[in-house]
């Protein structure tokens, strides 16, 4: 039984390479790599396996049975991307596919949702058996800003009183792993998320909490805190994507309270006090 996996270089592919490895000897797992320089430390098969270069993908498949698709980073090519990605498990005979896609993507008003919708409708439509794991926001998300959030002393947003649902990458890789090493799980949608839902104001007095300093959440307008973002040096779209994330997070669309993926990995997802003392 080979099981290959996507963008096997990234944060969240290193992370399932390194728990399947755990799980089931290293022969029975493929890198599948953009760049297979940066794949050689991962201590299984490598085989290239770039998104953009369709001709070269279903060859990269073969004798693959389950095919962890992990989300291409490069929003608005991403379509074109799965669905090259997908027409080549159709041809090489791949017996399941899983698909990391968004938390309720069919629903969410997360601008990300259309490119995940669409990746869906495509793994349906391919006849390959699937299985799709709608990932919520990763709480790396938030703690990669904490050294920012101290220096400044406050944190802002625009998400009022929405709570997030986070997990961590090695929870949501744990919950991969699971999909791909164990039966029953063809044709689910699961709904992936934290354990634990926080507000922006539960995330600043926490890092108050573990650093001793007072660092209050201070809610802007959407426009207010989309130009601050722009001011403290972001390009235009970024900020106005980053700030519609935090008027989705308002409207509930990262919250989940379905514990499916504790349930499946047979642990709580990491907590966010837990997360926050990882970083600092
Ligand atoms: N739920 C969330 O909160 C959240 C947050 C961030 C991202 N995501 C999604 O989850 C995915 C995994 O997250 P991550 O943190 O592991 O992201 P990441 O570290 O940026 O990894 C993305 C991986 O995709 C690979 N990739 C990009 N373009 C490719 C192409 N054309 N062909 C083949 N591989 C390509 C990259 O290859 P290289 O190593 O060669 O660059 C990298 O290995 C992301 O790609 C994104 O879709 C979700």
């Amino acid at each position: 039984m080979k099981i290959g996996v996507t963008g096997a270089t990234g944060h969240l592919g290193r992370l399932v390479i390194k728990k399947l490895k755990e799980k089931t000897s290293a022969n029975n797992i493929v890198a599948l790599v953009r760049s297979p320089q940066k794949a050689t430390d991962l201590g299984v098969e490598i085989r290239a396996f770039d998104y953009d270069k369709p001709e070269a993908l279903t060859a990269a498949l073969a004798g693959i049975d389950k095919l962890l698709l992990i989300s291409g980073s490069e929003v608005g090519k991403r379509i074109v991307q799965h669905t090259n990605s997908i027409e080549a498990a159709q041809n090489a005979g791949v017996k399941l596919i899983a698909y990391t896609s968004l938390l309720r993507a069919d629903t969410s008003s997360l601008s990300l949702a259309g490119e995940h919708v669409a990746t869906e409708a495509l793994i349906k439509e391919s006849g390959i058996p699937f299985v799709l794991l709608r990932h919520g926001w990763y709480t790396e998300n938030y703690t990669a800003s904490l050294a920012n959030v101290i220096a400044l002393g406050t944190l802002y947003g625009c998400s009022g009183n929405g709570k997030a649902s986070a997990a961590t990458r090695e929870d949501y890789a744990e919950g991969a792993v699971a999909v791909l090493t164990t039966e029953g799980h063809e044709g689910k949608v699961y709904e992936f998320a934290g354990d634990e839902a926080f507000t922006m104001s539960d995330f600043a007095a926490e890092i108050s909490r573990q650093t001793g300093k007072n660092i209050p959440y201070v809610n802007l307008p959407e426009k207010e805190f989309t130009q601050a973002l722009v001011k403290a040096g972001l390009p235009e779209a970024a900020a106005q994507f980053y700030a519609g994330t935090h008027i989705s997070t308002e409207k509930g669309d990262l919250f989940d309270a379905g514990h499916q993926l504790s349930k499946l990995i047979g642990r709580p997802t990491t907590s966010l006090s837990k997360a926050i003392s990882a970083v600092l």
